[in-house]
């Protein structure tokens, strides 16, 4: 059997150089993310979000981009979880996008603060109906007895908003933009010479520059 721990993986032989790249790394990052989808990726919004919780201890989990553009990236959750109290604490974040399928990944790093009411509304809208209950039943990161009890509650915001009924958006949900400050490209290569250009930005508005780091 082979182990997984041994393995050696030569990267394939596409490239990112600066002649390819995009002068706008959100234009570059959509060209990505588009490819990533065309090419099969599973879960190519999927991204890995780390945080700095009050007493500065890291963490991180997987959240899904819903929306980027040349404000930011965007996602949605229950901002009194583990992740919602954190970003209280440290409104800063990093998304990693692991693309391993395509040798591929991208680091994002940027402040993060509230989308606007109307912005979650009509995000919430769009979600499915028991997305929707689930999200209203559950205060997301916090300790539960059982899987019963949950479930309970599920039954409970079942019969209160059934199928067909809006249900309203809890006001302890809703979404987050990260405005990105710096932003990194990186493509595997063989004989680990990978390629990594990096986007960095001094202000909210400022010009990009682009760097290219060691592997
Ligand atoms: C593929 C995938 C997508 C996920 N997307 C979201 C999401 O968009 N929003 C969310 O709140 N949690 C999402 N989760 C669950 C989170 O990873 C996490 O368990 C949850 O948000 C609680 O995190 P916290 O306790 O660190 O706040 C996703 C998990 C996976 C594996």
């Amino acid at each position: 059997m082979t182990d997984p721990l041994a393995r050696h993986t030569d990267y394939g032989n596409e490239s990112l150089v600066e002649s390819d790249v995009a002068d706008d790394p959100i234009a570059q990052f959509a060209a990505w993310l588009e490819d990533a989808a065309a090419r099969g990726v599973y879960e190519p919004n999927a991204m890995v979000l780390g945080t700095v919780d009050a007493d500065g201890t890291p963490s991180s989990r997987t959240v899904l981009l819903r929306a980027v553009d040349a404000d930011g990236f965007v996602f949605y959750t229950d901002r009194s979880s583990r992740k919602g109290r954190a970003l209280a604490a440290h409104p800063v974040a990093t998304l990693l996008f692991p693309w391993y399928a395509l040798h591929r990944q991208v680091n994002v790093t940027g402040e993060v603060a509230f989308v606007d009411d109307a912005e979650s509304d009509a995000y919430w809208a769009s979600r499915p109906h028991g997305s929707r209950v689930a999200a209203t039943a559950s205060a997301q990161s916090q300790p539960i007895g059982s899987r019963g009890e949950l479930e309970a509650w599920v039954a409970e915001v079942e019969t209160a908003y059934p199928e067909g009924r809006e249900v309203p958006r809890p006001s302890r949900w809703g979404g987050y933009r990260l405005r990105p400050r710096r932003i990194e490209f990186w493509q595997g290569r063989t004989s680990r010479l990978h390629d990594r250009l990096v986007f960095t930005r001094a202000a909210d508005e400022g010009a990009w520059k682009v760097e290219r780091l060691q592997p």
